[in-house]
């Protein structure tokens, strides 16, 4: 593996607002950051077998999409402008019965690629045929906590768990521990109570978390309300979920009892704005769950419902939809949603201390955003520039683990044009139509 050292870049270490380096030196030695600082923070005896020029550019951690179904990019633009419970019953579930593994391995690619592309460094997946989205992964070079989804009340509803048991076994801690596996019971309105007790017992014999949509149209609240009597939130909790760690997707519809309940167990909530908004299902407390000391990172949700995986793009939208939403323009300045897209995701999924700040000892995970743009002038402000100006072209360079995934917006680890390719062709078999 390779020392690369970084020089010339502002580095944005993401450890506070005001800790802005110019002229700065990232040192990486193998997998790990060695050092940031000012120029001139090299250790005496480090020797770098790659020097990246970053001057011109922003480093920064990589961004974490803390919410995705990967293979949907397959169902892009397939079916729009419908509600949740519709679209997910009549145009996304009978497509993708009729999905093959390798459909899912080359749907994760594209996802990988796209990701890659508008500076994405960790993901959150919750899918089926999980082994082919665990290569597309592994060859990628991108970091993934991957869940294969888990519908309770199917007919094979034990036998998806038993295999989620065994992708576990097979995956868990693979790719160099880039790929973390968790289990992924699909809902609160998809799973029967016993059959999250049987999650829970079999999550914590593996010692993995849990991956979940909670609370995200009010259909749901209504459902759980007239089965159990219950808030989703409730729910989960009343099931023991919650004495595990969980990543909860969404989360768009709480009481304050569910937010005291998040906060006091270290829920990880998913925000997925866009995909929020485009299926009208609501807007997410994300002010009140930040004061009440909830952890809070970002998704896009899978590209079926959004209808792409740019985190720059769910960031801007999160600072505004919540400024327009409490009539408050100051309630989420730009450091904040900058934070939800890098430390906050790194905690959602359990890896604060591997990820999400550029500091020594931390993962080499990192961007560089290239500056030379007429969107970023005049520089006032960077972070806020980031925040409310930056387009995913912007983003030059991409590592992971000490590896450069793209370079000058070349992509390293992957054929894109093949990439398009092929999934343009299982597209077109899959709907006859394209
Ligand atoms: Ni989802």
């Amino acid at each position: 593996m390779a020392n690369i050292l970084i020089q010339g870049a502002t580095i944005l270490a993401m450890k506070g607002a005001e800790q802005e380096i110019k002229d700065g030196e990232i040192v990486i030695q193998g997998d790990r950051i060695a050092a940031v600082g000012p120029c001139g923070s090299i250790p005496a005896n480090y020797r770098a077998d790659r020097v990246i020029d970053g001057s011109g550019m922003v480093a920064l951690p990589g961004l974490v999409n803390c919410h995705t179904h990967a293979a949907m990019t397959l169902l892009r633009s397939y079916a729009d402008d419908l509600p949740l419970m519709e679209w997910l019953s009549q145009k996304i579930w009978p497509v993708e019965e009729k999905l093959e593994p390798e459909d899912i391995y080359w749907g994760t690619m594209l996802c990988c690629l796209e990701m890659i592309k508008s500076g994405t460094t960790t993901f959150a997946d919750m899918y089926f045929e999980m082994n082919q989205a665990a290569v597309a992964v592994e060859k990628s070079g991108l970091r993934a906590c991957l869940s294969r989804g888990l519908i309770g009340n199917a007919p094979n509803a034990g036998q998806a768990l038993a295999e989620s048991i065994a992708f576990i076994k097979e995956w868990n801690g693979r790719a160099g521990g880039r790929i973390k596996v968790m289990l992924g019971p699909h809902a609160p309105y998809t799973c029967p109570p016993d059959y999250l007790r049987q999650v829970v017992e079999a999550a914590g014999a593996n010692q993995v978390g849990i991956h979940i949509h909670v609370a995200e149209t009010t259909d749901e609240i209504e459902q759980i309300k007239a089965g159990y009597n219950q808030t989703p939130v409730g729910y989960l909790h009343h099931a023991g979920l919650f004495e595990l760690p969980v990543l909860a997707a969404h989360c768009v519809h709480l009481d304050e009892a569910d937010i005291e309940i998040l906060a006091r167990y270290q829920v990880g909530v998913a925000h997925c704005p866009e995909s929020n908004m485009k299926l009208a299902s609501g807007i997410a407390p994300v002010a009140r769950l930040l004061e009440a000391g909830v952890n809070v990172g970002l998704g896009t949700d899978g590209a079926a419902s959004n209808n792409n995986l740019d985190l720059l793009e769910e960031m801007h939208s999160a600072a505004l939809l919540q400024k327009v939403a409490t009539g408050n323009p100051t309630v989420m300045p730009a450091f904040t949603a900058l934070s939800l897209a890098t430390t906050g995701g790194a905690g959602v999924l359990g890896l604060d201390g591997e990820i999400g700040l550029l500091k020594a000892g931390m993962r080499a995970d990192l961007i560089l955003i290239n500056l030379q743009r007429p969107h970023y002038y005049p520089l006032h402000n960077l972070i806020a520039n980031l925040v409310y100006a930056s387009q995913s072209a912007d983003v030059d360079t991409v590592i992971v683990d000490g590896e450069i995934l793209m370079e000058g917006r070349r992509v390293l680890t992957m054929d894109e044009e093949k990439v398009i390719r092929e999934t343009q062709q299982r597209a077109t078999r899959l709907f006859g139509r394209i």
